[in-house]
């Protein structure tokens, strides 16, 4: 039987580094990018996705009207619902989690998904449940093509191996039971990372990574939404 499977979009955070502090703009994932918010470009491929049954948005109290009003109509739509997030990244997807930890029937793989990073597509949604379904535990990356290299105070400390490195990106997918007691952990033990995965790996859960795409990078600074407007005009023909 197919399992039941949910994701998180999380779109509750501020853009600092978009904005430069300028806090009147709204966050970088209300930009419009082609006539639609950048959250609506990978919400559509979430809801559209065969194998998930539910969707929820987690974002800042003040914007929770204005995503249900603007995805009304939106196919896919039945299987939306938005809630409130946390002052950081971790404690969004967390809150997530405790809202879908309330249905029934119980969710078995969930995937977190960052809505500012608008190119998603149904090949990488794909291929992390697959990977989750497979393992337990999976995220999108690609291999690293620069040497990256161990900084402090501006000299050089060390070189890593390149052929061991990759970028992580989201989706990230796990067990539901697995991320939800991990996120759950992390509160009772006052854990902080910037990833699903850290959060699992922390927990000794093996992580599989599978190939994601280059034009899944997340809109972070001032240009890259220039860089989106680029991209959407090569790949989509709509
Ligand atoms: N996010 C969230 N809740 C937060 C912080 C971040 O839901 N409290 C979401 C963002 O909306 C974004 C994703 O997590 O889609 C990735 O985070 P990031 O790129 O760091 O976004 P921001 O935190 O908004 O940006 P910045 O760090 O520059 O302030
Ligand atoms: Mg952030």
């Amino acid at each position: 039987m197919k399992p039941r499977v949910a994701a998180v979009l999380v779109a509750a955070g501020s853009g600092s580094r978009y904005t430069s502090g300028e806090s009147a703009e709204p966050p970088k994932q209300f930009l419009q990018l082609r006539g639609r918010p950048l959250y609506m470009w990978s919400l559509s491929v979430l809801v559209r996705h065969g194998l998930i049954d539910r969707v929820v948005v987690v974002t800042r109290p003040d914007l929770i009207e204005k995503i249900e009003k603007d995805s009304t109509g939106m196919p896919g739509r039945e299987k939306v619902v938005v809630t409130a997030g946390g002052s950081t990244r971790q404690d969004s997807v967390r809150l997530g989690l405790e809202l879908l930890s309330q249905e029934r029937p119980s969710f078995e793989i969930v995937l977190v998904h960052d809505s500012a990073r608008p190119f998603l597509d149904t090949e990488v949604v794909d291929g992390v449940i697959q990977g989750v379904t497979a393992c337990g535990a999976c995220t999108v990356g690609v291999p690293v093509s620069d040497t990256v290299k161990v900084v402090e105070q501006g000299i050089i400390k060390d070189t890593l191996d390149r052929s061991k490195l990759y970028a992580v990106q989201t989706p990230q997918a796990a067990r539901f039971a697995w991320l939800l007691e991990a996120h759950r952990m992390a509160v009772a033990s006052k854990l902080a990372v910037t990833d699903d995965a850290a959060l699992l790996e922390h927990f000794g859960h093996e992580v599989r990574i599978v190939e994601g795409s280059p034009h899944n990078f997340k809109v972070t600074v001032r240009g890259d939404l220039e860089m989106c407007e680029a991209l959407a005009s090569i790949f989509l023909k709509d």
